[in-house]
């Protein structure tokens, strides 16, 4: 058992004392169920009573190894002290003003910490908020107000959000934007780099947004273009080496953005402060949220000093926007990743789980495709054995079998077909290991399972 940087008192190790989810999960998912709309749906209904570290505990005692960080925000861990302490500092000295009535410093130093944080040395400005897509919609209005330009351009398989516009940003049809046009219009989607699937180089793949841009919007017409560094909910797909640093000389070349999404890639997850770093591209502007809160709902846009103040006093702002609180909980995130070596540790984490995983997938009837991600952002995409036949029963049974096991791991990707593992940096090396241990039985056994039953 491996101790680590601490949140709530508990064993950092995996405990199944009941079925998952356990009798009293049940119960309060019996008393949800009259309650919250079925429209928001759980992954792994077990009902948490504490988590930190890499352990999440449930209302039945069991403690499940924690892959997932709530998708990517709980970077420090869950309950860190540092963010706790700060945090309560925070609201027992005041919770809330609201930044465009009567402003406060909190505010002002994460704003100074991301622009010194984002790629580039050159004049940044940073507006808050509370989510990512109200970032990545407000990354939209700078670059239309900056360049008055309309069209925004999006890739395949990206992910932005579920608000109007970034749900026509989204590429995905089910769930997310069935029966809700109508969409937000001015949106155009081009070609992604998916080196497993469409075998191109970075440039072969660049010149084909290129040429769709040129021939079907004209580049004239564009505003910005959209990118994930590394696609998140499309299967974390990590471009072709020189897919991004053409598209960013293209936008240069034509008065076009380049506007990156980071808001799950960034935030010291990849094991630089933003995955932009790993491409060598220095985007214009920048959506980023998740782990940057400490756990706190806080999202950001960053950008170049002269977009952000293109935009008139009062065109950017909201109620909850950079709340005290929220502000508190990053500056203490900022302070933790920076002193506790956790962008080495993101690397650390990433190391491990592609070591394991290329064993895993030379064993004879391997349904593991693909490996990829970069530090604490790492997936398998898993195929029909010895085709390249999206498999998501394997992905689905894998993940069931790893649930019922103690292990919470998240299915994702276009095709439903990939496990996507987000741990909080913070994880002991033996637990993540422990993890990784049932995770990849899980595979092997779903595969044996799902092509065995065919
Ligand atoms: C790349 C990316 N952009 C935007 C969003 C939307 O963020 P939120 O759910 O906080 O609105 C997400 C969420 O998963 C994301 O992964």
């Amino acid at each position: 058992m491996t101790t680590n940087t601490g949140g709530p008192a508990m064993t950092q190790q995996r405990i199944v004392r009941t079925e998952i989810p356990g009798p009293k999960s049940r119960t309060l998912h019996a008393r949800r169920s009259e309650a919250v709309t079925s429209a928001v749906p759980s992954v792994l209904p077990i009902y948490v009573k504490a988590a930190g570290g890499g352990i999440i505990v449930d209302a039945d005692g069991n403690q499940l190894i924690d892959l997932a960080s709530g998708v990517g925000v709980s970077t420090v861990g869950n309950a860190n002290p540092k963010v706790v302490d700060a945090v309560t500092q925070q609201i027992s000295a005041f919770t809330h003003t609201a930044f465009f009535i009567t402003p406060y410093e909190g505010y002002v130093e994460v704003c100074e910490k991301l622009n010194t944080l984002t790629p580039g040395d050159h004049p940044k400005r940073t507006a808050l908020f509370n989510s990512g897509s109200e970032a990545v919609e407000n990354a939209v209005k700078v670059a239309r107000k900056a360049t008055g330009r309309q069209a925004i351009v999006v890739l395949e398989h990206a992910y932005h959000g579920r608000t109007n516009l970034t749900l026509a940003m989204t590429a995905k049809a089910a769930p997310f934007k069935a029966g809700f046009g109508p969409l937000a219009s001015e949106i155009y989607r081009v070609p992604a780099s998916y080196p497993y699937r469409d075998g191109l180089t970075g440039e072969e793949a660049a010149a084909r947004v290129i040429s769709t841009i040129e021939a079907q919007i004209g580049a004239s017409e564009v505003a910005g273009i959209v990118v994930e560094p590394i696609q998140g909910e499309g299967g974390f797909i990590v471009p072709a080496p020189g897919y991004l640093t053409a598209l960013q000389a293209f936008t240069r070349a034509n008065g076009i953005l380049l506007i990156a999404d980071e808001v799950q890639s960034g935030s010291g997850r990849t094991g630089a402060w933003f995955a932009s770093e790993h491409e060598e591209i220095v985007p214009d502007v920048m959506a980023i949220g998740k782990g940057i809160g400490g756990g706190l709902p806080l999202s950001a846009v960053t950008g170049r000093a002269e977009l952000m103040d293109a935009v008139q006093p009062g065109g950017l702002g909201g109620t909850y926007g950079g709340n005290p609180a929220a502000c508190a909980a990053a500056l203490a995130a900022i302070e933790e990743v920076q002193e506790n070596g956790l962008l080495e540790a993101a690397r650390k984490i990433g190391e491990t789980a592609i070591s394991r995983f290329k064993a895993a997938q030379e064993l004879p009837g391997s349904p593991i495709g693909d490996i990829r991600g970069r530090g604490a952002m790492i997936a398998i995409e898993l195929v029909e054995p010895g085709t390249k036949t999206p498999a998501p029963e394997i992905a689905r049974a894998a993940a069931r079998l790893c649930h019922e096991q103690g292990v919470l791991v998240l299915v994702t990707g276009t095709y439903g077909n990939v496990i996507r593992l987000l741990p909080p940096l913070v994880i002991g090396h033996d637990l993540f290991q422990e993890g990784l241990d049932v995770l990849i039985e899980a595979v092997s056994t779903a595969a044996a399972n799902v092509t065995g039953a065919a």
